[in-house]
């Protein structure tokens, strides 16, 4: 059956410390938990359309190490299509160091290692998905010319979550892609807004981006959702709420944003003629679902 999502992108293993709060600089601090866990923002988003329903196809570069070798057992057992995921003798699977607060908030330090490997020839290789996927994901965690040549090959609708932001962003990026998804400190970055905290401030960070080149951009807020705009609206942007959760229900945001990206690539795929905005709610309704449980995939739920 053919490919209804592609993912170009990254897969990394997570190490997960959780402690009462996040360390400040030069502070050591006793966890109270540790996990491992599949992760990486391309694999994440792979694992979330799959989750849903979606046949799901992953292209990325893993070390010729343990890492490498469990990721793809785990990402068969997920029914993601993994020809094209590659281990790399003499690399390293990409690392994730995560620290996670008791309020649910992280931060990251990523050592992507073969991921930095994939490549423009990886979208010659994976000519066959290019030409038959529906919807095509990537994100900023492997080089980005080679994401670049990802989006100039394909033909249907892709998305492009910038993430981790990166602060001179090519503006093809932009362009190339028909929806560029961003969360609001990406946003921020993105457009030298000091900060983004609200409905309205999000909005000026959607048109900033669609002035930069941008066709639909979707700016997600956590708990208050999302807002969205399109180049055809003329800067007239709308906002989808977040299922409220109680606040002790939040365990772990972590790839929140990826559950997103996976459940909206999912929805365009099966449902093309759908409406942004229902797919975007039922995209806050599967993140809001993942903030519940720890870890990445792990806390991805099953439609
Ligand atoms: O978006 C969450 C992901 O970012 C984690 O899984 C981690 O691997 C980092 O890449
Ligand atoms: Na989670």
């Amino acid at each position: 059956a053919e490919t209804e999502v592609l993912v170009f992108g990254s897969a990394i293993i997570d190490f997960i410390s959780y402690t009462t709060r996040l360390p400040k600089a030069g502070e050591t601090l006793h966890g109270h938990r540790f996990q491992t866990g599949y992760g990486g923002k391309g694999a994440n988003q792979c694992v979330a359309a799959a989750r849903q329903g979606s046949r799901t196809a992953l292209v990325a570069k893993l070390g010729a190490d343990t890492f490498g070798s469990d990721y793809l057992r785990h990402l068969r057992e997920e029914h993601v299509n993994v020809n094209h995921v590659e281990q790399l003798a003499e690399q390293t699977t990409g690392v994730a160091q995560i620290a996670v607060s008791d309020g649910g908030e992280n931060n990251i330090i990523i050592v992507v290692g073969a991921n930095n490997r994939l490549s423009s020839c990886d979208v010659s290789s994976a000519e066959a998905l290019f030409q038959e996927a529906k919807v095509l994901v990537c994100q900023l965690e492997t080089p980005v010319e080679a994401t670049l040549t990802a989006l100039r090959t394909f033909r249907g609708v892709s998305i492009v979550n910038a993430a981790p932001a990166m602060t001179d962003t090519p503006p093809e990026l932009l362009q190339l892609a028909s929806i560029f998804c961003v969360n609001e400190s990406e946003a921020a970055l993105m457009t030298q807004m000091p900060d983004i905290c609200n409905v309205e401030q999000a909005e000026d960070a959607v048109g900033k981006l669609i002035a930069a080149g941008a066709n639909t951009v979707i700016i997600t807020l956590g708990k208050l959702g999302a807002v969205f705009g399109s180049a055809d609206s003329k800067g007239v942007c709308q906002h989808v709420a977040a299922p409220r959760v109680a606040p002790e229900k939040v365990v772990d945001t972590t790839g929140a944003g990826d559950a997103f990206i996976g459940a909206l690539a999912h929805h365009l795929a099966r449902h093309p003629k759908g409406k942004l905005e229902e797919h975007i709610a039922a995209a806050c309704a599967v993140a809001s679902q993942s903030v519940q449980l720890p870890g990445t995939q792990s806390s991805f739920p099953r439609a």
